[in-house]
């Protein structure tokens, strides 16, 4: 799929703007703090109705203005969809085709995009909490089904741990509400495992082509395996009681995929632990890249690639090998802060923008360099 145009009316620093992109490859470019990252912002929240910036929606809004209002032009398998996201009033429209959709679960897998910005280093070095939100976003835009199922076992998550902060011990409801949560469970276990092990399928030779490496894997860490209990329910149900008692001092739920976890490995070597900066940015890019033959399989559609300030960020990437990714039957929309970092083959390729204080500039003098260094 790729994304034809977009317009943006009051969207952080644009106060409009309307762009038409190329299939494949697209160079947004331009000083710092023109609103490069804001552009690609917009194109995700189109896709995901929510930022990937931990901001609210206020905060898109342009200062001083009442909305934002975001429209796309979406091409799938020969099919034009239109697709608006609008806000006002504290509230947030999700338009298809002319028709409002209520539910983001209904919204959100018709446009698939993968992102990867310099704050995704977190992915590796943050928290468990980061790391469980990339599986969440990622899997909700592949399977609408998971987006519920999420939601159904949070709603469960927070009943039992209400119900345990109360003080109240009725086994009975007990072991039924802990039942519903291990259902939960193990459909989010079998899911997350599945992708991971497809992840695995092609991240090692994707880092050995940038970096020359082998032995590259991400390693799933569940908070329990429910496949050593052959997915029984009653004896999954056994271990979960034996943490009862403990349960009541701690005041939350103790097992459970809402304290899952993955890794990076390279070889033996906990990249977490070992890896340098440049190789934690690339392991992150390659989970990325990843997921394209992921979404090519799981949904026969490849997924649009936003690179946010890729060049700028690694410093040991190999340039024309990670270009060679991007250079294929896939929309990729790029910023960076010069054209420098881009060969003169894949500028011949691409449509550049130039992006100046929320303004797009037609760059006739940087086409007419290429056109004449080409
Ligand atoms: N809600 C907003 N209204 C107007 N301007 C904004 C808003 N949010 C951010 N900006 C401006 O956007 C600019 C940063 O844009 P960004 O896309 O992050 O820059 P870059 O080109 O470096 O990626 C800053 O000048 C900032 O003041
Ligand atoms: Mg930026």
């Amino acid at each position: 799929m790729y994304l034809k145009r977009i317009s943006l009316r009051n969207f952080r620093n644009y106060s409009s703007l309307k762009i038409s992109f190329n299939k494949g490859i697209n160079i947004i470019y331009g000083n710092n703090a023109q609103g490069k990252t804001n552009l690609l912002e917009s194109i995700y929240v189109l896709a995901l109705t929510n930022t990937f910036r931990n901001v609210n929606d206020t905060n898109l809004i342009m200062y001083n203005k009442e909305f934002f209002k975001i429209d796309g032009v979406l091409k799938d398998s020969k099919l034009d969809t239109d697709l608006n996201i609008y806000y006002n009033n504290m509230k947030k429209h999700m338009v298809v085709d002319s028709n409002e959709i209520n539910k983001v679960s209904s919204y959100i897998s018709r446009m698939n995009t993968i992102l990867f910005t310099p704050d995704d280093l977190d992915i590796i070095k943050g928290p468990p909490l980061v790391r469980r939100k990339f599986l969440n976003t990622e899997l909700s835009q592949l399977y609408s089904n998971y987006y519920i199922l999420l939601s159904e076992y949070d709603k469960i998550l927070k009943m039992r741990n209400d119900y345990i902060k109360s003080g109240k011990m009725d086994i009975n409801y007990y072991d039924i509400i802990t039942s519903f949560l291990i259902e939960k469970d193990i459909l989010i276990f079998k899911i997350r495992r599945k992708f991971i092990e497809r992840i695995n399928n092609f991240c090692s030779k994707i880092f050995k082509d940038i970096t020359g490496l082998d032995g590259f894997k991400i390693v799933y860490k569940p908070n329990l395996d429910y496949s050593e209990y052959n997915y029984d329910k009653n004896k999954i149900l056994d271990i979960f009681k034996d943490k009862y008692d403990s349960e009541y001092k701690i005041l939350s739920t103790f097992y459970g995929v809402h304290k899952d976890d993955f890794e990076f490995y390279l070889g033996d070597i906990n990249l977490k632990l070992y890896g340098s900066q440049g190789q934690m940015r690339i392991s992150v890019l390659t989970l990325k890249l990843s997921e394209i033959e992921i979404f090519k399989k799981w949904k026969e559609t490849t997924p649009i690639l936003l690179l946010d300030d890729v060049f700028s960020e690694i410093d040991e990437i190999k340039n024309n090998n990670l270009l060679s990714y991007l250079n294929r039957d896939i929309q990729v929309i790029i910023t960076a802060v010069s054209l420098n970092s881009f060969s003169k083959e894949i500028l011949a390729k691409s449509k550049v923008f130039r992006i100046d204080a929320g303004k797009l500039k037609i760059d006739r003098l940087s086409k007419e360099k290429i056109d004449r260094e080409v």
